[in-house]
Parts: structure tokens; C-alpha cells; sequence
């Protein structure tokens, strides 16, 4: 398969202004203002296939915004190769920008005062998107995020998850090949995230799209993302299959059961750590090599009624990723 982004040895640094935060010190910086380098990114290297979907996870400041941003073009990078489609992003080739698009969790492109189809006009412009190709990728993207009834009204009366699908269509209106979402579910809730998700796995499967997606939301990523590179500091410290992820850094699994009857959760100490003892039903965490005889050790030794091994909650094994870094 084709590559359709290429990322070698990327470096961001920014340079920031110190403030101090005395008068003096204050009135000194002022003077005499001290300079300080923020690596962001400190030689971070990936690729990605075509029609690949990924995941780019890591915590607060760890860079994936800035990733983002150099990849659509909005920052320079300080060194390093960039390659996407063909093009070096921060060129801003007119051909580049009807190629990908950018959505941001946190900001909006579209006007608040207006409906959102104006931006969509806007958009159709600025793209010079022909009018029957606008139209049918608008009567597409309207019917599959549901948003026919909320795109003549004013965007401020909307809700944020309406909003959020309208931001959806104004940003892919002219169907880019590739696709960089920032944190699109945050603030949303649970119904109006499923919407944005199964919305956004259609695209990537109906036109092949490449899409790179950050979210603190491990549910966006389990649901839509095979592969996940994970990036701490501005360095990538894990990059595969989500699925190898939890088996490296899962060192245990949970048995969930139910009991018929009250039993003596002493028993349960000695086999692993008990998370949950609320009759009828208990967490149980044991080593991986351990959770199968641990499993027929409690359905010999208590009345069990329901049991399952699962993997431990993806958010704790995401965090043991970023803490083995430091
Ligand atoms: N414009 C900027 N000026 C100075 N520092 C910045 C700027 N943008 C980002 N940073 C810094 O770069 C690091 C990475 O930020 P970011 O890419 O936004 O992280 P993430 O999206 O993973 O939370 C952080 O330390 C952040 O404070
Ligand atoms: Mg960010």
C-alpha cells in the first residue's frame, strides 16, 4: 500500500518569553526578557499508509496537537521531513489544502451568528467545489451525521454535539483524501460521541481516507483505530497495534463473577487483588499467566453464576505506557 504520510526525525522546538511573577522580577524580564526553549517535538518519526486509520495518543503537552499542526500545515516544523500525499505540508500548496482537512475538538470553523450552511458556502468557494459536486457531498454528509434538521439554524442556538457535526461537514465538504482530527469528542456525551464515531469510521471506509486522530477518549480509539502510536514528551514511545499495546503493558487481566450465594472474600485475597466485593458480584485482577486457573479455581471453589477475563480498562494500561517512559 501506498504511503500517504511520511514523518522523519521531526523536531518542533518553541521559544517562549519567561514571566516571572514579582514586580521586580517582573520589571526584570521586561528589560531584559529571558528565553526559554519548549521541545515539543524531539525526533519523532512515523508513516502511514494509505486509508490507514491511527490513533495518536499520549498525555496533556505531550505534542500531538503540534503534530497535527505541522502535518495540515499550520506550523513550521524547526527540522525534519514531512511528506503527505506527495506534498511538504507547510508549503500550502492550494492542491494540498483540497487534499486533507483539519478538525479541532476545541475550535470551530464555523460562523456563530449564521446558519452553518453558510460556511459550507463559504467553503464550496474557497475549494472551488463545482455546484453539483457540492451538492451531492453536502446531501451525503447531511444524511449521514443526521444534521438536515440543525444546518439552517443559527449555529449559537445549537447544542455542542449538533454543532460538532456540523463543524463535521463544513470540514469535509470538499472530501479530503486525508483527515486530522484533534480531540473531536471532547465535551460531548455518550450518545452525540457514537454519532461522531460511527460517522467518521464510515468515511475512512467509503473513500479510503487517511485519518490520524488524537483523543484523551480511549473509547474513540478502541472504537475506530487499529493502530495507535503512543507519544510522551515529544517522543514516540510505542507505535502498533493496539492489541500488542495491551498485551506488553497489561500485566493483568479481570475476572468479573457472580456468586449464587454470599461467599468469604478471603479466599479471593490470596488469588489476586479484589477490586469489587459487593455481593453478588466482584473484580478480580491476577497476573495474565495466572487468570485461567484462577478462573477454574473460583468456579470450583464458589457457587459462580456469570464469569468473564477481560483486559484490564485500556485507560490504566495507557497510563503504565507513559509512566515506563520516565
Ligand atoms: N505556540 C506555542 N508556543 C509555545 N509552546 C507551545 C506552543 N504550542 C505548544 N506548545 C508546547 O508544546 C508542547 C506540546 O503541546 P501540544 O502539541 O499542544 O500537546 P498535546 O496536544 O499533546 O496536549 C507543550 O509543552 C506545549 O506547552
Ligand atoms: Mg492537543
Amino acid at each position: 500500500m501506498e504511503r500517504a504520510i511520511i514523518v522523519e526525525r521531526l523536531v518542533k522546538n518553541f521559544q517562549v518569553t519567561e514571566r516571572n511573577a514579582g514586580f521586580w522580577e517582573a520589571l526584570g524580564s521586561l528589560l531584559k526578557p529571558k528565553k526559554k526553549t519548549v521541545e515539543a517535538l524531539r525526533g519523532v518519526s512515523f508513516s502511514v499508509s494509505e486509508g490507514e486509520f491511527v490513533g495518536l495518543i499520549g498525555p496533556n503537552g505531550a505534542g500531538k496537537t503540534t503534530i497535527l499542526k505541522i502535518l495540515s500545515g499550520i506550523l513550521f516544523p524547526t527540522h525534519g521531513f514531512v511528506q503527505v500525499m506527495g506534498y511538504t505540508p507547510w508549503e500550502r500548496r492550494e492542491s494540498y489544502l483540497k487534499t486533507i482537512s483539519m478538525v479541532m475538538g476545541q475550535k470551530n470553523q464555523l460562523w456563530w451568528d449564521l446558519p452553518a450552511t453558510d460556511t459550507f458556502e463559504l467553503n464550496r468557494r474557497i475549494y472551488g467545489i463545482s455546484d453539483r459536486t457540492y451538492q451531492k457531498n453536502l446531501r451525503e454528509l447531511v444524511n449521514l451525521l443526521g444534521v438536515e434538521k440543525y444546518m439552517k439554524r443559527q449555529v449559537r442556538r445549537l447544542s455542542l454535539g449538533q454543532r460538532m457535526r456540523l463543524e463535521l461537514v463544513a470540514a469535509l465538504i470538499h472530501k479530503p483524501k486525508v483527515v486530522f482530527l484533534d480531540e473531536p469528542t471532547i465535551g460531548l456525551d455518550v450518545i452525540a460521541q457514537k454519532k461522531l464515531r460511527d460517522f467518521i469510521k464510515k468515511y475512512n471506509r467509503e473513500h479510503e481516507a487517511t485519518i490520524i486522530l488524537t483523543s484523551h477518549n480511549m473509547d474513540d480509539v478502541i472504537e475506530l483505530c487499529r493502530r495507535v502510536i503512543v507519544i510522551n514528551e515529544g517522543e514516540i514511545v510505542f507505535d502498533g497495534d493496539l492489541k500488542d499495546l495491551i498485551v506488553r503493558y497489561a500485566k493483568e487481566k479481570v475476572i468479573k463473577f457472580s456468586v449464587s450465594s454470599e461467599i468469604d472474600t478471603k479466599k479471593l485475597v490470596k488469588m489476586g487483588r479484589v477490586e469489587i466485593a459487593k455481593y453478588p458480584y466482584y473484580e478480580l485482577y491476577v497476573s495474565r499467566s495466572v487468570s485461567k486457573i484462577a478462573a477454574s479455581e473460583l468456579l470450583s471453589s464458589f457457587p459462580v453464576s456469570d464469569l468473564t477475563i477481560e483486559e484490564e480498562p485500556i485507560n490504566e494500561i495507557v497510563g503504565k505506557v507513559f509512566s515506563s517512559n520516565a
